[in-house]
């Protein structure tokens, strides 16, 4: 499949729906406290965009290439809630309750007019330990320098580069099982975005690209491990992961975050 460039008006259409995004996530922020189960925020979430005019994509979706593997169901909720050692795709459950010290990744994908939204981001739930400060810090500063590398004439190995060399100079390890994105009418276009590699290498960023970023930095070994409900995925040591992911378009000027 092609990478398909995006106009200026569909860009603004795609900027609609990540600012409904981002809207949701300030609905939440005010949600996020010890005692909270991750299926009354997956509901909140749910509300909040269906009162909006959009619908949840995560919802129902099967991987591509993936379709019809028995082991893999449909994804059951809006939002993906990955708590502590949950990497992503954590699905919410009633019995699942957030604890003082607990880190929660939450991720969004809606779908607006036809257009998609998607973006992650860490909650510290109350306060945690200065290990795991460090970690959501350096997670949210990787997104930040990928996005610095999203310019016209970069290639997408420099976005991945940038990503790895900062994880990895603090002590941290970035998963390399899950990628970035493109994104339009689909959750899930090319390119795909590697959150490590070389600089100068793959493929050559254009304005009109339109793509996420989502590194996802283990406090300890890269390694992932795959739960039995076909999703939940796991860092293989049981210590913590962060995730922090932007929707972002290229233009001839550098990147135009649509989900900030
Ligand atoms: N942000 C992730 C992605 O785009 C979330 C996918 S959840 C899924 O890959 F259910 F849609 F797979
Ligand atoms: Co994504």
């Amino acid at each position: 499949m092609p990478i398909t460039l995006k106009s200026p008006s569909q860009i603004e259409l795609l900027r609609q729906s990540g600012q409904l995004v981002r809207a949701t996530f300030e609905i939440l922020r005010e949600h996020i406290r010890p005692g909270i189960s991750t299926a009354e925020l997956d509901a909140i979430a749910e509300e909040y965009i269906r009162k909006h005019g959009a619908e949840p994509v995560y919802k129902g979706y099967v991987p591509r290439g993936r379709r019809g593997w028995p082991s893999t169901p449909p994804f059951p909720a809006t939002i993906c809630a990955s708590v502590n050692d949950v990497i992503c795709h954590g699905i919410p459950s009633p019995k699942e309750r957030l604890r003082q010290g607990d880190i929660i990744g939450i991720d969004i994908g809606l779908r607006l007019n036809g257009w998609i939204g998607d973006a992650c981001e860490t909650f510290a739930v109350g306060e945690v330990d200065e290990p795991t400060r460090r970690l959501l810090e350096t997670a949210r500063r990787c997104l930040e320098l990928g996005i610095e590398q999203a310019y016209p004439g970069k290639t997408l190995g420099d976005i991945g580069a940038a990503i790895q060399r900062h994880a990895e100079a603090r002590g941290f390890a970035i998963v390399r099982e899950y990628t970035g994105h493109g994104l339009g009418r689909n959750l899930h276009e090319e390119p795909t975005v590697l959150h490590f590699g070389e600089p100068g290498t793959g493929r050559k960023i254009m304005a009109g690209m339109v793509f996420t970023i989502e590194p996802m930095v283990n406090a300890g070994s890269p390694e992932t491990k795959l739960e039995r409900d076909g999703w939940t995925v796991r860092t293989a040591d049981g210590r913590r992961s962060a995730q922090f992911e932007h929707t972002l378009a290229i233009t001839d000027d550098g990147p135009l975050l649509l989900t900030a």
